[in-house]
């Protein structure tokens, strides 16, 4: 089984732990009861739960269809079945996602990644074998589900929140903090943080709201451990920061002094009823006279081993196995970003006053309203509690440069962190935009903006791609001339000495790549007259239509299709995004025939009247795998166009282009298999005769624009005759050297980058 998205494992053995050996540690809650008791103890405040919904997605994505891009409408309509039961009971949800990968957890995400390109694999040949999708166990969750789920949350009047840091940890602060009813998630860290009680998603039943507690308390009980203990349990056995491997002699030791094991216990079990038993019985007896180190074999990963530890500090906590260097405690308190202020970490170090002043203005993607910035969060605010201690937030650059301690220096590679990173990489950067992308980021508005802006780091999980397929390049390099623009757009304003912009680091998957370093991605000029447009004045200004109009052509440069402005300008409103991306695809890839357009096409116009159960009741006469990658590539189209929406001001309103308003996976693919047979557009329209005008304008207006660009989209009969069914440098570079419009013609295309590539400048950009 595949596992979660979630970027986190928890603590090692102690999932199986709580399931097997102590299974009192579970007990079956009801979620209704439990919030009418917290009504009554915190009458000022909804009872709310705190989402870790990273670790949900598997669980809210209960659509029977997976393979073919997603079931986006089924879905929206699960959440939103989800939603509606909570609300019902008075119980507000808050959800959390991951918005960024820190550093030291790339290990185990590329591991991840490695792991499901496997499972991916397998995916395909199975659906190659028998034409079917294979069955849940199997199951892969559908590309951009993360992202866009965020912004379903959102339309469901939600309130959703993208994590600075690790999305656990800014999870329980907020659990804790909010005297919160407790979190739902899967995740045995949630065990270890000492915050309000841990549900599990993976348990919950809907109808009844009843759910499995796992609790910490009992926990502490069965293993005679204190709650300020478990860190130090968590970080023995392994975590998501202290590799399993590293106690692992220590472990065993442990186990053969512990005596008082039982033989109906398993291995595993035995090994953490023996650590605890060392902590219950040896560490304790010396805590407060001998430091850690002392105790413990921590040798060179010392410095690790109090990161551990102190991940798990929630702000304002302290450990008592790290009290005793009041050094250590300023030090390895986790730096503390707070997720709702609206202030960046530049402006911190700054005059915090003085930036509070300003009130500065940007649009609201959803309603299109221009909202000063300061008060968004605080106005949502309905119950009058701190929301997060302020108190421990020590400035960085002192926790970096006076506090650190010699080993914690020693170690930097292992123990560098991403503040640091981004402290360098925002240097130049306008404070007033950055608050903008920060805003925008918690707020879950945008996506990846931020991140390229602070981190210059990036990452893209797995997609459904058949690395066997190679006449389908990899979506990792299709939509990579798009990013490398929003990547200008995004980093001019910064200037660090140096003539040309920095590269962007992306880790994103596709075959053959091993992942033992991120590409190093160069920005891409683009083409507009005037230059790269100035962010303050697309971010910032009003709903002025000239400044609207600027948004828009910069988008369509991010596109690098400022020529199909016209045709665009046809298409009726929803449609819009949904043909700028076909228009970008069919000209980026020459395998791409117009039996692929039809099918785009008719299952977007179609989607639009039919009502969820019968886009639920559609059976697919069998699977065919070239569809199932052109899904998941689209999707991933629709998640590059939030990027380049949100980096561009929002020119166009997100919602037209939500993939439950122009996907749907089995239908896309019902349309694909009539198409690919050569049925009839009437067919395909399901003889509308409404649709079919409908239909004939989009295409036309993709078509046109294709031939600006001189891409003639032909029929697979045609192409077949012309081509050998790879394709061929020599072959297809030939008819797309230069632009219909007059242009230079150095349009960027995918395959110019090589794939695979480690770090390359392609020529076009030295030119500028
Ligand atoms: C965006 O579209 C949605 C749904 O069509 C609509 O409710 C909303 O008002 C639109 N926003 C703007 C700014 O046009
Ligand atoms: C044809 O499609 C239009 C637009 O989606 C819809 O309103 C109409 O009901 C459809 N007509 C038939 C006969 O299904």
């Amino acid at each position: 089984m595949v596992l979660p998205l979630c970027s986190v494992m928890g603590v090692r053995g102690l999932q199986g732990f709580v399931g097997s050996t102590c299974p009192h540690i579970r007990t079956v809650v009801n979620l209704r009861e439990l919030a009418e008791q917290h009504q009554n103890k915190h009458p000022r405040c909804p009872p709310t739960i705190v989402v870790d919904a990273m670790c949900c997605l598997r669980y809210w994505y209960t659509p029977e269809s997976w393979v073919c891009g997603g079931q986006w409408r089924e879905y929206f309509t699960a959440l939103q079945e989800f939603v509606r039961v909570f609300t019902a009971v008075g119980i507000k949800l808050i959800f959390f996602f991951d918005g960024m990968v820190e550093q030291n957890k790339r290990e185990e995400w590329v591991k991840r990644r490695l792991k499901n390109n496997k499972e991916i694999s397998r995916i395909f040949h199975y659906i190659r074998s028998h034409r079917q999708q294979p069955g849940r166990n199997m199951f892969f969750i559908p590309s951009g589900l993360a992202i866009f789920t965020r912004f379903a949350l959102k339309a469901l009047g939600q309130e959703t929140l993208c994590s600075l840091q690790e999305a656990d940890y800014e999870v329980a602060s907020y659990g804790l903090q909010n005297d919160c009813l407790g979190i739902l998630g899967e995740d045995t860290d949630y065990l270890i943080y000492d915050t309000c009680p841990y549900f599990s998603i993976s348990e919950l039943s809907l109808d009844t709201l009843e759910t499995v507690m796992l609790c910490r308390d009992k926990l502490c009980e069965t293993l005679a451990l204190r709650r300020a203990d478990l860190p130090l349990l968590a970080c023995l056995l392994g975590n998501d920061i202290v590799p399993e491997g590293l106690f692992e002699s220590f472990r065993y030791r442990c186990l053969s002094s512990y005596t008082s094991v039982k033989g109906n216990f398993n291995k595993r079990g035995n090994i953490i009823l023996a650590v605890a038993d060392h902590i219950a019985k040896v560490l304790h007896l010396y805590q407060g006279e001998k430091k850690l180190e002392e105790m413990l074999p921590l040798g060179p990963n010392k410095a690790l081993f109090y990161k551990g530890l102190a991940s798990y500090l929630l702000p304002g906590q302290e450990s008592p196995w790290v009290f005793q260097n009041p050094e250590d405690v300023i030090t390895l308190n986790k730096e503390y970003i707070d997720p709702k202020s609206t202030i960046p970490e530049v402006l911190v170090t700054a005059d915090p006053e003085s930036s509070k002043q300003e009130v500065a203005m940007y649009i609201d993607p959803e309603s299109g309203q221009e909202i000063p910035m300061c008060a968004g969060s605080e106005s949502k605010q309905e119950c009058s509690i701190p929301v997060y201690h302020e108190s421990k937030r020590a400035s960085p650059r002192e926790a970096d440069l006076e506090c650190e301690p010699e080993a914690e220096r020693k170690h930097g590679d292992l123990t560098k962190s991403q503040p640091e990173v981004k402290r360098q990489s925002t240097m130049g950067s306008d404070p007033e935009i950055l608050m903008v992308a920060r805003t925008q980021h918690v707020q879950a508005e945008s996506y990846l903006v931020y991140n390229i802006m602070t981190s210059r780091e990036i990452e893209c999980s797995n997609t459904l791609e058949d690395a066997l397929d190679q006449a389908l390049p990899s979506q990792a390099f299709i939509y990579r001339p798009v990013r490398q623009r929003v990547y200008s757009l995004l980093l001019s304003h910064i200037t660090d000495g140096a003539d040309s912009f920095p590269a962007v680091k992306e880790w994103f998957v596709y075959a053959g790549n091993p992942l033992q370093h991120p590409d190093f991605v160069r920005p891409l000029q683009m083409n507009m007259p005037g230059g790269t447009p100035n962010l303050k004045l697309l971010w910032l200004n009003r709903q002025e239509p000239e400044v609207q109009a600027q948004r828009l052509d910069t988008l369509l440069a991010c596109f690098d299709l400022s020529s199909a402005r016209e045709e665009l300008q046809e298409v009726e409103g929803p449609f819009k995004a949904f043909c700028c991306l076909l228009i970008y695809l069919f000209v980026q890839v020459d395998t791409l025939c117009m039996e692929d357009l039809h099918a785009f096409i008719a299952q977007a116009l179609c989607l639009q009247g039919k009502p969820t159960v019968q886009l639920m009741d559609l059976q697919l006469e069998y699977v065919d795998s070239r569809a199932v990658q052109l899904g998941s590539l689209f999707v991933r189209g629709l998640t590059t166009l939030v990027l380049v929406n949100s980096a561009c001001g929002f020119p166009w309103n997100m919602s037209e282009f939500m993939p439950w308003n122009v996907f749907d996976g089995k239908l896309f693919h019902q349309k694909y298999l009539l198409s690919e047979k050569g049925h009839s557009v009437e067919a395909l329209v399901e003889q509308n005769r409404t649709q079919l005008t409908r239909f004939q304008a989009l295409k036309s207006a993709v078509c046109k624009a294709c031939v600006k660009e001189n891409r003639r989209i032909t029929s697979r009969q045609a192409w077949r005759s012309h081509h050998t069914g790879r394709w061929e440098p020599e072959s297809s570079s030939s008819h797309r050297t230069s632009s219909g419009h007059g242009r230079s013609g150095h349009r960027q295309h995918w395959r110019d980058q090589g794939s695979g590539s480690r770090s390359y400048e392609p020529d076009q950009w030295r030119r500028y």
